[in-house]
């Protein structure tokens, strides 16, 4: 039997994820800090597919959460490490309250490093694994209004490039899932409207999962998103500054 661990694997992409695990008959640990959700989504899954879902509450913005989390773990055989919680803050730099700031970046920078660090070391002992970031096409450019969580997600796009450039060769596999805009209650949490040619999460999932299977390194679900990364880097960020200040995402000035 396989084993995937899914950080924020209770809704959005992270439990469509989980179902892709399941269907292939992939036990499942999950991870988020609302425990009635991760409940929720364990009791689908088991219902749904013959799988044995393990959760974990854990707070991944708090420190020292991601190397307790592996502690918690260390013992198992994790097959598939996926990297997916995160969270965005967006509005103008100066108005995100920075301690938001911090613990966004605590989740989609500290918690990916840490996580991937200590989960490669047990692979690479064992010349088989699978590690897969979940950064985002923000990474591909700069965001106005959306500045520190575009650039979180570049940092998970170019430090999942590099890593899995390490361990080319080794029977570990590293990946990075750069979705573009997904209807998941993100939107809502942000603060943001869903855009209207947001993909399905499901859809997103599948192809992401097929992907990986197949050795991907940079997996991109949709044909605009992938094409979206050769737009030059003025009219993209022009476009995203418009596009935030038209949603009402920002505090008008
Ligand atoms: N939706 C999009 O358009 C989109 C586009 C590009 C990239 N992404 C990326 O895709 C990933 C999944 O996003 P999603 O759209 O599926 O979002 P979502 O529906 O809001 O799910 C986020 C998951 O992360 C968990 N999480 C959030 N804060 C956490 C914290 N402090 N500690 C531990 N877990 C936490 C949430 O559970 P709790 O709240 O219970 O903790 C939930 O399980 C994220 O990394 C996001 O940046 C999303």
């Amino acid at each position: 039997m396989t084993l995937a661990l899914i950080t924020g694997g209770s809704e959005g992409i992270g439990l469509e994820l989980a179902k892709c695990f399941a269907r292939d008959g992939t036990d499942l640990i999950l991870t988020a800090r609302d425990m009635e959700k991760l409940q929720k989504a364990k009791q689908l899954l088991e219902d749904t597919f013959a799988v044995d879902v393990t959760v974990i509450g854990k707070d991944l913005s708090l420190p020292h959460s991601a190397a307790e989390l592996y502690e918690e773990l260390k013992h198992r055989k994790i097959d598939y490490v996926i990297n997916n919680a995160g969270l965005g803050t967006a509005d103008a730099a100066w108005r995100i309250p920075p301690e938001q700031d911090e613990a966004m970046i605590n989740v989609n920078i500290t918690a990916v490093t840490v996580l991937t660090s200590l989960f490669l070391r047990d692979m690479l002992e064992r010349n088989s694994g699978t590690i897969m970031n979940v950064a985002s096409t923000g990474a591909f450019l700069p965001g106005p209004y959306i500045a520190s969580y575009y650039a979180s997600k570049a940092y998970v796009l170019r430090y999942t490039e590099a890593v899995a450039e390490e361990v080319r060769g080794s029977g570990v596999h590293v990946c990075c899932l750069c979705p573009g805009p997904a209807a998941t209650s993100f939107y809502r949490k942000s603060r943001q409207s869903i855009p209207a040619f947001a993909m399905k999460a499901e859809d997103c999932a599948v192809y992401a999962y097929e992907k990986m299977k197949s050795g991907q390194t940079v997996i991109i679900p949709g044909m605009i998103n992938r094409l979206s990364r050769l737009v030059p880097k003025k009219p993209a960020m022009y476009f995203v500054k418009k596009m935030k200040k038209k949603k009402g995402a920002v505090t008008n000035r």
